[in-house]
């Protein structure tokens, strides 16, 4: 949903987007044909070559399978939600060794992963759209251990979602367990972060 929901949101602003999925290019032909001539399907490894930007946006439990070497030098913008009753039980995020930002990371040793876009639901990515001068507008948090990447993935300009401004959240560790909140005020000049029991997926 949220990786559908990118994807249409990248279109619609001039991006070109390589889909992918589990199942193989054939089955996103249709989407791909909705989205327009931007848009075409791939194979997953197909997709990661191709991109300059790369959003992984699958349960967590898939990260497991990816393999590093499309992803090289690649910035991966990560979408995901550790959820246990769908993912299972992964010890080292259960134990707090690891966020599951940086579990895709270590798995993905070539490619610097931020993570951003967690913590909105698909529709209101998609439907909370306002323009960047609004005072009312949506911030979302990014995180990542590199600065560079994270201002990379700010380039990121999606005119029809609230994506316009995204703000550094800080590092990847401790990212997960609750979802980190950017509270602004309504000129979005003071800034806090805050983490709350929360999880959005
Ligand atoms: N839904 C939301 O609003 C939302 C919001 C924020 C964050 N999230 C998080 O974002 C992640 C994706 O959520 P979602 O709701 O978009 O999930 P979803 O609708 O189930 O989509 C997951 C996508 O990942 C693909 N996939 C699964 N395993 C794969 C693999 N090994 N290789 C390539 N593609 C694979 C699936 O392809 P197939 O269908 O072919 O298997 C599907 O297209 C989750 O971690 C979720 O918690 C979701």
């Amino acid at each position: 949903m949220i990786g559908g929901t990118l994807a249409t949101l990248a279109v619609d602003a001039g991006y070109q987007v390589v889909l992918s999925n589990s199942r193989g290019p054939e089955t996103l032909q249709d989407l791909a044909a909705e989205l327009g001539p931007l848009c075409q399907p791939a194979t997953w490894a197909e997709a990661a070559e191709a991109a300059d930007l790369v959003v992984v946006s699958t349960p967590v439990k898939a990260y497991a399978g990816l393999p590093a070497a499309p992803f090289a030098g690649k910035l991966v913008m990560d979408t995901g939600n550790y959820y246990p009753e769908r993912d299972g039980q992964l010890a080292e995020l259960d134990s707090g060794a690891l966020t599951s930002s940086e579990l895709l990371a270590r798995q993905l040793p070539g490619a610097e992963v931020v993570k951003v876009f967690n913590n909105i639901y698909s529709r209101h990515l998609l439907n909370l759209s306002r323009p960047a001068d609004a005072p009312d507008r949506s911030f979302l948090p990014i995180a990542g251990d590199d600065g560079q990447a994270k201002a990379g993935a700010g380039q990121l300009r999606l005119r029809a979602g609230p994506v316009e401004a995204v703000e550094d959240a800080g590092k990847l560790i401790g990212r997960d367990a609750g979802a980190v909140i950017a509270d602004f005020d309504r000129d979005g000049a003071a800034v806090t972060l805050t983490r709350r029991g929360f999880r959005h997926g």
